[in-house]
């Protein structure tokens, strides 16, 4: 029933098992098929719905999907009756009845929650307003797999308090990992994100760290993150541009971190607002990883989530 399924609204609601995933997928990186054919999604068909655009999600859904022996639907909004002659609801019991797993890119957090509590099987949030789970699950797997031990690991966030930092804080204080957002005054991320971060924080032992400062956030930094500075479904707005200004990850600005520094970025990135293309470009970027990663983070959370028994099974083969 509808409360056994699990869901991933937030990357929060896996955080007991979010280290575990990673280095499941890791390993299934390394190594899809170790000895059998493994098609954990065999039979199985996964819709995967989409209100704004999407390169990386879709693709990498989609692809990942298949690998896994799955079938993935992808149902654009305006292909759909759901938002126009059909209630979230009603679509999300429909779909149940068809599916086994269902993404959902939204505009307001309100409406991936509305089609999780009204789906009886896993419902993942493929981005929306408040947060972006799956990006976070590359990000970390990125992080994770350069440095399996995380020692050391400092993640220093230059740029909007938005979904992505939301997840990508929560995902730091989930593995111990420390986190710095720098972000002009009156853009600070949601503070009830802030509060869930700072309770995992307290478990893992991850200092959380707020500044208006990009080079107080940089200094020392492993990690250096960066997104848009006006997000999808945002009105361009002239004062909000203005308050970025300082905020560009810049030659100058990553001269203030560590020397072995990774670039991030979860893309798509405007060259020349929030990073130039010398730091995107240089040898400390690894956009394109998380960007690949985001498929291999996926696989692990749609078997995760869709079957954990092949998850285990998995497991039990090393
Ligand atoms: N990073 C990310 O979610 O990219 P897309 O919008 O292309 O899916
Ligand atoms: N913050 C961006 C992320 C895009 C992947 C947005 O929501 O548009």
């Amino acid at each position: 029933m509808a409360d056994e399924v699990k869901n991933l609204l937030a990357i929060d609601d896996i955080a007991d098992d979010f280290r575990g995933i990673l280095e499941w997928a890791i390993r299934y990186k390394q190594d899809p098929e170790p000895d059998y054919d493994f098609k954990p999604l065999d039979e199985m068909s996964i819709g995967c719905i989409y209100e704004k655009p999407s390169t990386r999600t879709r693709v990498s859904f989609e692809v990942g999907i298949h690998k896994l022996g799955g079938q993935p639907l992808t149902l654009l909004k305006n292909d759909i009756q759901m938002g126009k002659s059909e209630t979230i609801s009603d679509t999300a019991a429909v779909l149940s009845r068809f599916l086994d797993g269902i993404t959902y890119r939204c505009f307001g957090h309100e409406m991936v929650e509305e089609l999780a509590n009204n789906s009886t099987v896993p419902v993942i949030n493929a981005l929306s307003a408040k947060h972006h789970p799956c990006q976070a699950a590359a990000d970390l797997m990125t992080i994770l797999e350069r440095n399996p031990s995380l020692e050391g690991e400092k993640m220093a966030w230059v740029g909007d308090g938005n979904n992505v930092l939301h997840d990508l804080m929560l995902a730091c204080a989930i593995l111990g990992v420390d986190c710095t957002w720098a972000v002009p005054a009156g853009y600070e991320p949601d503070a009830d994100i802030v509060k869930r971060a700072e309770e995992l924080a307290k478990k893992s032992g991850s200092k959380l760290t707020e500044t208006n400062n990009p080079i107080e956030a940089v200094s020392g930094a492993s990690a250096i993150y960066t997104d848009v500075f006006i997000s999808m479904g945002e009105d361009h707005l002239k004062d909000k541009i203005k308050a970025f200004e300082g905020f560009q990850v810049n030659e100058d600005l990553v001269s203030f971190a560590r020397d072995d520094y990774v670039f991030m970025h979860c893309l798509p990135a405007h060259r020349g607002d929030e990073v130039t293309d010398g730091v995107m470009d240089s040898e400390n970027s690894v956009v394109f990883d998380q960007a690949e990663n985001r498929m291999w983070a996926q696989i692990g959370l749609l078997v995760y989530l869709c079957n954990p028994a092949a998850f285990d099974a998995y497991l039990d083969l090393y």
